[in-house]
């Protein structure tokens, strides 16, 4: 049995508390929300002993080994730092952190404390990504996009602090595809973009990046929320090497592959990466190792964001900070 308390009981903490509270290696401890009537709404919803307001009433709880961090990204960082500090395995929603030094600061707790952690893509956990990445094991090319319809301009999202603009929150996700996908290091980044259609806030709402790899390839990137393009959906990932390529679309339920003469199409009812990411996180924690999208990949997948950033700024290359 993996005991497990969730800290923001929002949208995203619903769809993992779903999960969580149909498994019956689980058991549900407690939700904390800083606005403690959701976490009793929960606790309602989907079982639990309590609900708590105050994150470290959960991570002093020595009979919760797990805690899921489901809050907007600001607080992300911090609360993954107090939680590996009390020694409590983690999974945690993306991105991981807003800035390079929240990354450094995240990864020295949770690498001191030796806690498993997980990122949570859970894209990557779609069957078609694996379809994708065995038909191009090898990309030169890749053309990946992340084109939402437009964010409100008082959606949290927006908010500089706490969300930092759909660029650095839903970006990570197409950033980890892309390295694992192309199994190799980013090594440079260059990007042109800003803010583009929220005047007056703070954010990044659009980038078009070129990724550099350490192996030689390449890819291209778009973050935007100007528009939701309905052909390929949200999320569209393209992997060319030269002979064989792959397509992922439809929120990466659909893979196109072809190998010069052929074409074949894959495609799922439901998406399941969701459910697949939760098994191996629980998993892990039984078993004791870490899951398949690692701190590394999340932190990783942060930087190529920030390095991205960065260069709308220098208008040079950016290397990506490891
Ligand atoms: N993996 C995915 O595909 C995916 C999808 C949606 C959202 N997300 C991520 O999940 C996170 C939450 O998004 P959401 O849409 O559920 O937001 P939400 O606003 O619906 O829920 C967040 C909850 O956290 C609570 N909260 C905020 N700060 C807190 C704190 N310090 N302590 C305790 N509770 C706190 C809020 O009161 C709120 O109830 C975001 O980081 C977002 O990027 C990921």
């Amino acid at each position: 049995m993996v005991r497990v308390g969730l800290i923001g009981c929002g949208s995203i903490g619903a769809d993992h508390a779903g999960w969580l509270s149909r498994r019956q290696d689980v058991e549900i401890r407690a939700f904390c929300d800083s606005d403690e009537s959701r976490a009793r709404g929960f606790v309602e919803r989907f079982g639990g002993e309590y609900a708590t307001s105050d994150p470290q009433i959960i991570l002093r709880d020595e009979s919760i080994e797990a805690v899921y961090v489901c809050t907007r990204n600001d607080s992300h960082a911090r609360l993954g730092i107090a939680a590996a500090a009390a020694g409590k395995h983690i999974m945690m929603e993306k991105p991981l952190a807003l800035t390079d030094r929240e990354c450094d600061a995240l990864r020295e707790a949770v690498e001191k404390s030796a806690v498993i952690f997980m990122s949570a893509f859970k894209l990557r956990y779609e069957p078609a990504v694996e379809k994708a990445r065995s038909h191009v094991p090898h990309p030169l090319v890749s053309i990946a996009q992340v084109t939402d319809s437009r964010w409100p301009d008082d959606f949290w999202g927006n908010d500089p602090v706490q969300g930092g603009g759909n660029v650095l929150s839903q970006g990570c996700h197409a950033a980890d595809l892309l390295c694992y996908l192309h199994g190799s290091r980013p090594a440079g980044v260059v990007a042109y973009g800003g803010n583009m259609h929220h005047q007056g806030i703070g954010i990044v709402d659009t980038l078009t990046a070129a990724i550099r790899f350490a192996n030689g390839s390449l890819a291209s990137l778009v973050v935007t929320d100007c528009g939701r393009t309905p052909l390929v959906s949200k999320f569209s990932v393209q992997l060319l090497d030269g002979t064989m390529t792959a397509h992922l679309s439809d929120r990466l339920k659909s893979v196109t592959l072809d190998d010069g003469k052929h074409t074949t199409v894959h495609a799922e009812p439901q998406e399941t990466g969701l459910a697949a990411e939760n098994a191996d996180f629980v998993d892990a924690v039984r078993e004791g190792r870490q899951p398949r999208a690692t701190l590394s990949d999340g932190i990783r997948a942060t930087q190529v964001l920030l390095a991205a950033v960065k260069s709308l700024a220098s208008g040079r290359e950016e290397s990506v900070v490891e």
